[in-house]
């Protein structure tokens, strides 16, 4: 007799299928990106990303408890620098009393336990907008701004960040940071690579939070092409020969190939960034009733995973911890 085959057995229950499912996603796959200011009184909403807010310092870290005691393992600081603060040299990214320094202590006072991902790149604090210093024909400068950067993290270790995660795209940065970490004794400090970050338009939200779009120009001459993804595996090789803990792909669900490319890879772990842009159309879409934001969310997510992400940096994440708690 004819053997028919029939994979719609292991799809006809619930427990069949839970039985059967490859790939999980849980809260403790994510970290939340969180944006800070100066000041205090009430968050201010960011209007391209509905439900996110620029928070002042003393209710960032309110906050955190909350995403704390979610279960979440992780968040991302991101500051919002003000103009008056800023120059082309990006000074204050170094300040050991600047806005993020201030934060990670406070945040490490009072919730010691969750890990900070501090960003190291100058476009928030550069009058210019860009992730380097730029010479007066415009141009990039790659070693200088390494330099720069290499303050910056050590500066953000001192504060008590538990992983730098430079995001700027200047060659060489991880090794001189990883270096430098090491000879001040902060080797318990880790090193979060965006290694695969593209020059993409999904960041324009973020740049909208924190008023830190290019003046001119664009990066393209430090961020990846969309169109490649061999190089991505270069950048992964240098990041890891130059001491990276954990390598990133940014953005990520244009990238999945990438994601999955990455993973067969390495060995390293592998976070994905679910950028602002993608946070920006899903939301905009739920909003009109034309899609349902939670299946989207969680499907993205799972989606994801299965490409081979260890980990997602989100802006739904606290959203997602309560939905997978089955709070709403
Ligand atoms: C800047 C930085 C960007 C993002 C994270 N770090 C923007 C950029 O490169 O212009 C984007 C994150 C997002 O869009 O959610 N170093």
């Amino acid at each position: 007799m004819e053997l028919t085959h029939r994979p719609r057995r292991l799809r006809r229950n619930p427990a069949i299928r839970r039985l059967v499912q490859e790939t999980v996603l849980t809260t403790g796959d994510l970290i939340y990106p969180m944006f800070v200011m100066e000041g205090e009184g009430e968050p201010v909403p960011i209007p391209s990303m509905p439900g996110c807010f620029r928070y002042p310092l003393p209710r960032l870290v309110q906050e955190v408890k909350t995403v704390a005691e979610l279960g979440i393992p992780g968040i991302a600081l991101f500051p919002v620098i003000p103009e008056a603060k800023k120059d082309d040299q990006g000074s204050e990214s170094f300040n050991p009393d600047g806005l993020v320094q201030r934060t990670v202590r406070a945040i490490k006072t009072v919730v010691p336990d969750i890990l900070v991902f501090t960003d190291v790149a100058l476009d928030p604090f550069t009058t210019h907008g860009h992730d380097g210093l730029v010479d007066d024909q415009g141009r990039i400068l790659n070693d200088e701004t390494v330099e720069v950067l290499v303050k910056m993290a050590l500066s953000q270790a001192a504060a008590g960040a538990d992983f730098v995660a430079p995001s700027d795209m200047m060659d060489g940065r991880v090794g001189a940071i990883r270096r430098a970490l090491d000879q001040a004794g902060y080797t318990q400090v880790g090193i979060l690579a965006y290694s695969a970050k593209y020059a993409s338009a999904y960041y324009g939200p973020f740049r909208d939070a924190l008023d830190s779009a290019p003046k001119f120009g664009d990066k393209k001459t430090y961020q990846m092409d969309p169109a490649n993804a061999r190089e991505a595996l270069k950048e992964i090789d240098l990041d890891t020969i130059e001491g990276a803990d954990i390598v990133m792909v940014k953005p990520a669900l244009a990238y999945l190939d990438v994601v999955y490319r990455v993973k067969q890879h390495t060995h390293l772990p592998v976070a994905a960034y679910n950028v602002s842009g993608e946070y920006a159309m899903v939301k905009a879409a739920a909003q009109q009733g034309w899609i349902e934001e939670k299946k989207v969310v969680l499907e993205t997510l799972t989606a994801m995973k299965r490409a081979g992400a260890d980990m997602i940096l989100t802006y739904h994440a606290v959203d997602v911890a309560r939905w997978l708690r089955g709070m709403h």
